[in-house]
């Protein structure tokens, strides 16, 4: 049976799309299963002068789009749905918002718990997190949190300045920074798999492991987001943060426990020994791609998106190969790839065994694949075959990772938080050592002029992605 959770949610950008979303639907999940129930309200604050009814009428109709409940729960849902107008830059605002936080703590006996969720843009997120501390909308009795969507910051100087922002109105401890790879199912089975699966994790280590993979392929472009994209770009949108943590999952060492500490500890040293590249390092071992129209050019090339500038320097897609100081993997190419509009979507980390593996009873070789999306929770192959039918036994599905199976990672990440743990969500640390690594890249890219489009729109990017593997005589798993 799920234990009920208590707290007043105050989700900044309560109108805007994420919400609508993803948590909004994810909230109602959680009140399904009863983790939510009676102790808990939802505070949605934008500056647009939305009526309660209003905005709970809004709520209603997103969940519609992923649910086909009876209206009826939905509504009992919805009667925890409050609106506040607020802009984040008066303060006025803040305490009309700490009164009404503290009338629903009352008429919902929520604990004094408060989830501060910051579903607004990046520029803000300073602001809000000082005005809370200024204006004394954290409670003594209850807890505190507050979560932080992406992108946390653009590059490393604009990332510490936000960090101390936030440092100096809330702990590290009380901040959750969302990587929603964090709550996939998948990314959170590994540390389970590796630590029931002792051949498994004996292999991975720069003994047997020729490369390791990491795919985070798109077949849409950018749709309604350009604006966004071209602040952005693949490297900063995906590799900073998604592919490094899914980097950090399957290469920290794994702890014996599920202390977030030790887990964050291991991760954090993992990036602190990233191989740092020379600025006439970078071409060699990361290349960039933006996308074309179609083989039969009826797609929408990204310089002709909405928002795009017609021509936009920003890139749509990233290879490149990681490599780490650290005596388990040094010598160890991690080869990443991410992008738009490729010939289908797939998210994966590809494991390449060497021929000395045999050594521990694997077949020379080897490649395991672990399937991110699959929802089916059996997401492993061994030489592209589902592990059950593939006749090595050295990896399984241990049985610890079926729990809480069919979460979203939203609902998955939300759980966390309200159970204060951290172990799912970015810590400074880690985000200044990645940051630090990708800066160099962007620099470098920045002070060059490439040569855009280079790939087509249904493509598997540019040739070079191919030729950065062929150099080392390695190539993609996934083609
Ligand atoms: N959408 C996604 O899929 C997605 C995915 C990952 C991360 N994120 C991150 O999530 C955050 C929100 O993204 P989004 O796509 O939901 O943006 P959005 O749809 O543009 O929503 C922005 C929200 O902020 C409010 N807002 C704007 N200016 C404000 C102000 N001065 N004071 C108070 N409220 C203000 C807007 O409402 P008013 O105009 O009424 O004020 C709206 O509710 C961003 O940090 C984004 O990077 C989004």
């Amino acid at each position: 049976m799920a234990t009920e959770k208590s707290a007043i949610f105050i989700i900044f950008g309560g109108s805007g799309d994420l919400a609508h979303r993803k948590l909004y639907p994810s909230l109602f999940r959680l009140y399904k299963s009863g983790i939510l129930k009676n102790h808990f309200a939802v505070i949605g604050t934008a500056r647009r002068p939305w009526s309660d009814d209003y905005f709970r009428e809004t709520v209603i109709t997103s969940l519609k789009d992923y649910f086909d409940d009876d209206e009826t729960i939905m509504e009992e849902f919805s009667k925890h749905f409050f609106y506040q107008s607020h802009d984040v830059n008066d303060s006025e605002h803040y305490i009309a918002l700490k009164n009404l936080a503290a009338k629903l703590d009352d008429q919902f006996e929520a604990g004094h718990n408060r989830v501060y969720y910051m579903a607004i843009a990046p520029r803000f997120f300073g602001t809000v997190a000082e005005h809370l501390n200024s204006e004394g909308l954290k409670t003594k009795d209850g807890y505190n949190r507050l979560v932080i969507e992406k992108p946390f910051g653009r590059d490393l100087d604009s990332a510490c300045e936000l960090n101390g922002n936030i440092a100096k109105a809330f702990p590290e401890d009380d901040i959750y920074r969302i990587d929603h790879y964090l709550g996939k199912e998948m990314i959170q089975d590994i540390p389970h798999i590796r630590s029931n699966n002792d051949k498994f994790e004996e292999a991975l280590n720069n003994k047997y492991v020729s490369n390791i993979q990491v795919t985070l392929a798109e077949s849409l472009g950018v749709e309604d987001r350009g604006g966004y994209y071209e602040t952005s770009g693949v490297l900063r949108d995906m590799v900073q943060n998604h592919i490094m943590q899914i980097i950090g999952t399957i290469a920290s060492d794994n702890p014996e426990s599920d202390d977030a500490k030790l887990i964050h500890q291991n991760k954090s040293d993992l990036f602190s020994s990233l191989k740092e590249l020379a600025p006439d390092e970078v071409d060699s071992n990361f290349i960039r791609g933006q996308y074309d129209t179609d083989k039969l050019g009826d797609a929408k090339a990204y310089r002709q998106e909405d928002n795009v500038a017609e021509d936009s320097n920003i890139e749509t897609f990233v290879a490149g190969k990681i490599e780490f100081n650290t005596k388990r993997w040094s010598g160890v190419p991690f080869y990443v790839r991410s992008g738009k509009r490729l010939q289908e979507k797939s998210s994966r980390i590809d494991i390449v065994f060497n021929e000395k593996v045999e050594e521990l009873g694997i077949r020379p070789n080897t490649v395991v694949t672990l399937l991110i999306e699959k929802e089916d929770g059996n997401s492993i192959l061994i030489n592209g075959i589902n592990y059950k039918d593939a006749g090595q036994d050295f990896i399984k599905f241990p049985e610890e990772a079926k729990f809480d199976k069919a979460r979203e990672a939203y609902e998955s990440l939300i759980i966390d938080i309200l159970s204060g743990n951290r172990v799912h969500f970015t810590l400074w640390d880690e985000l200044r050592s990645t940051w630090k690594y990708i800066d160099t890249i962007r620099e470098s890219w920045d002070a060059q002029q490439p040569d855009f489009p280079n790939y087509l729109s249904g493509s598997m990017g540019p040739d070079a992605a191919e030729m950065l593997l062929e150099r080392n005589g390695h190539s993609w798993i996934w083609d």
